[in-house]
């Protein structure tokens, strides 16, 4: 057998413990295993391989990052492409992966991508390549696995800021607005949010009205505690609102969302006169050394793509359905993304304990 690895879209702390785990199991079992530089921008053109053998995994499940390298601006079926004029166009590149895929002699391909990344994986199982996925993502918003390496990471980063962040909050009096990322979905900022004790935590999911933001700092005010930490997920927007957009999206790429902390804390300052401060923890949150739980889930992960592969259930992706890893079909990633249910635990816990969620 000959396997290839590729990584695309956003790193997310993992990464390197689900190629360490393909390239060992794969080795064990007599396979030549490969890996493709940069994603799917790797299987384009004069393709970027390197032969993985054990010596390119030494040591690698404690770091951050992907020794393969990512990108996420390369689907191959929307291939950006400048004009002589300057102008941007998008151009189905789908066929050269193919071709690639081929001249290489290679048997299978295992994908470890976000949503976007799998979904470009599953359109090109569909045109004929044998193809494995394994979900990543800080974000943890990829529907069909109830979990993905890379969000504990996050959580843990995201916690020991707003618990960095209360002490300078409380010694100034202030109103602390953090931002996190997690796209169209809160997870990172609901559960860092409460385990780092926020006071507001506001979500795509649930909508806010800054009035009820004010209502709980006046509240807190009126209680002899003059600060306030409020999370904030990048996607969170009022009610009949928007969300706030770094970026337009690009041709080949989507906007980039960033700066609804500023909004927040602008608002919170004017609307109850306390001073306040924000911070957006933005790519932060996708460095650093993987905890333990985003080790073990990606050596897990990648032991049972190998597996998958094996056993040709092409078109899947590796799935954690505790206690259990399974595999579900790519088509999983292609419905809505995994978000926060309005009636979650945590939402519940988060009321329960008077924490505001904006409405
Ligand atoms: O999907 C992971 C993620 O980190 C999101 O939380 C964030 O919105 C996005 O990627 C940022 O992407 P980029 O690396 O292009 O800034």
């Amino acid at each position: 057998m000959r396997v290839a690895i590729s990584t695309g879209g956003g790193d997310a702390p993992g990464l390197n413990a689900v190629i360490r785990a393909i390239v060992l199991s794969g080795l064990r079992r007599g396979w030549d295993v490969f890996g493709v530089e940069r994603g799917y921008a790797g299987l384009l053109g004069s393709a970027r391989f390197i032969t993985m053998d054990r010596e390119s995994v030494k040591g690698i499940v404690r770091f951050g990052g992907t020794i393969l390298g990512t990108t996420n601006r390369g689907n191959p079926f929307r291939w950006p492409v400048r004009q002589a004029d300057d102008t941007w166009i998008e151009v189905d590149r789908s066929d050269e992966v193919i071709e690639s895929f081929r001249q290489l002699a290679l048997d299978a391909l295992i994908v470890v991508g976000g949503d976007g990344s799998l979904h470009i994986a599953h359109q090109l199982c569909q045109k004929g390549l044998p193809i494995v996925g394994v979900p990543k993502t800080i974000d943890r918003d990829v529907s069909g696995t109830v979990m993905t390496f890379g969000y504990d990471t996050a959580i843990q980063t995201a916690t020991d800021a707003i618990d960095k962040l209360h002490a300078t909050a409380e010694s100034h009096q202030r109103v602390m607005v953090v931002e996190v990322m997690g796209r169209n979905c809160g997870w990172i900022a609901l559960h860092s949010g409460l385990a780092g004790g926020a006071d507001v935590i506001l979500i795509p999911e649930i909508p806010y009205d800054m009035e009820r933001v004010y209502r709980k700092i006046r509240e807190r005010e009126a209680e002899g505690r003059h600060f306030s930490i409020v999370v904030v997920s990048e996607g969170a927007r009022p009610k009949e609102g928007k969300v706030t957009v770094k970026a337009a999206a690009q041709v080949g790429g989507a906007e980039r969302l960033g700066g609804v902390a500023e909004v927040v804390a602008a608002q919170i300052a004017e609307g109850t006169g306390k001073e306040t401060r924000s911070l957006s923890l933005g790519h932060l949150l996708r460095g650093g050394s993987p905890t333990t739980f985003d080790r073990v889930l990606g050596q897990r992960f990648g032991t049972a793509a190998v597996e998958a592969v094996a056993d040709a259930r092409w078109g899947h992706m590796v799935a954690l359905d505790p206690p259990d890893i399974v595999l579900v079909p790519l088509e999983a990633v292609t419905g809505a993304p995994n978000q926060v249910p309005p009636d979650a635990d945590s939402v519940k816990t988060a009321r329960a304990q008077g924490i505001c969620l904006g409405d």
